[in-house]
């Protein structure tokens, strides 16, 4: 991807004057606005159709910045150094003083933030003098964006500007850890859970599906293709498409390999923009493989399990 510094500057123009517009991430591309202005924050629920109760990750440039905003703890500290910029959201407590908008928390007293590491991101939320507000840029229940085109897709004109910065590498979204009480995974993301385990030395609780609702995210309908899908099929039925990871002899119209080389982290790249390229394509339905839940296996299967309930 050429970098392009008028395409910066373009995007900054716009989050300046307030305006809502779409970024890449290397998870996955981001509906961001100013996170300390309640008139721009307003405007991605609006355009997601998301509840207002569900709230939003700020993105932030450096460490000094988020010390306006949160509390931090040691354990945050270790991660931080280990993991950012990368595909790691915490939870942590917001200071009383912050001056980031109340819609953006619905009045939680906590805020996730996050440390992207694109290099485009990097580059616009550097000249920036806020931190960025910016939910997965999707119609919310359904699939993320992973291109600059897919976000166009979902919001066309309503968006006056999407920074292109590729095809997101990871393809899937962050790992959310909270860290407020003790730390618990609250999704499964990028970053996987073991490696974080290995960093703080403990067994972390994995708290996906809590009974309450912590993140709203956790809903159980999410991350939907838009046409029913099932999982651990053997085969597909007639007319329906079938996502594999492993390469098999049969070659098939209806056949769509998630990776070259029968490898999860390139599965878990592809995943979404296949999701989007079987819906477009017509077909009415989408059986996948079993996918070995180990590693990013275990994120690749979240998603599926909450995209299979439509
Ligand atoms: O990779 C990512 O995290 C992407 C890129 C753009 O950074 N963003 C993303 O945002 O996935 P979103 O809004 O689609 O998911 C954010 C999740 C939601 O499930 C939300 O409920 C949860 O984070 N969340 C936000 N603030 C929270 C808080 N204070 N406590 C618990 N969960 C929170
Ligand atoms: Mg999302």
């Amino acid at each position: 991807m050429k970098f392009n510094q008028s395409n910066i500057k373009k995007a900054k123009k716009y989050l300046d004057k307030n305006y809502c517009i779409g970024v890449p991430t290397e998870t996955v591309y981001g509906l961001a606005a100013n996170a300390f202005s309640s008139y721009a924050v307003k405007k991605i629920f609006k355009l997601k159709k998301r509840p207002k109760s569900n709230p939003l990750i700020v993105h932030y440039s450096n460490i000094s910045d988020l010390k306006n905003d949160c509390l931090i703890s040691d354990e945050f500290l270790k991660l931080y150094k280990k993991f950012c910029p990368g595909p790691l959201t915490f939870v942590l407590h917001l200071k009383k003083n912050s001056k980031i908008s109340k819609i953006v928390t619905n009045n939680k007293k906590t805020l996730a933030v996050r440390f992207p590491k694109h290099r485009v991101f990097k580059k616009l939320i550097n000249d920036l003098n806020y931190p960025l507000a910016a939910p997965s840029a999707n119609i919310s229940t359904k699939v993320s964006a992973v291109k600059a085109s897919d976000v166009k897709d979902d919001f066309g004109k309503k968006i006056h500007y999407v920074l292109d910065g590729g095809k997101s590498k990871i393809g899937l979204e962050s790992t959310i850890i909270d860290l407020t009480k003790f730390p618990q995974i609250l999704r499964l993301g990028g970053l996987e859970v073991s490696k974080i385990e290995s960093v703080l030395n403990k067994k972390i609780k994995i708290n996906i599906n809590p009974s309450k609702k912590i993140a709203p995210g956790q809903s159980k309908l999410h991350y939907s293709p838009g046409i029913p899908l099932r999982m651990n099929a053997l085969k597909p039925k007639k007319n329906e498409a079938y996502l594999l990871v492993k390469k098999k002899k049969i070659k098939s119209f209806n056949y769509f390999y998630l990776s070259k080389k029968n490898d999860l982290k390139e599965a878990a790249k592809n995943l979404y923009s296949y999701l989007r390229k079987i819906k477009n394509k017509g077909y009415k339905s989408i059986a996948v493989e079993k996918i070995p839940n180990i590693g990013l296996g275990k994120s690749i299967n979240d998603r599926l399990k909450r995209a299979s309930r439509f």
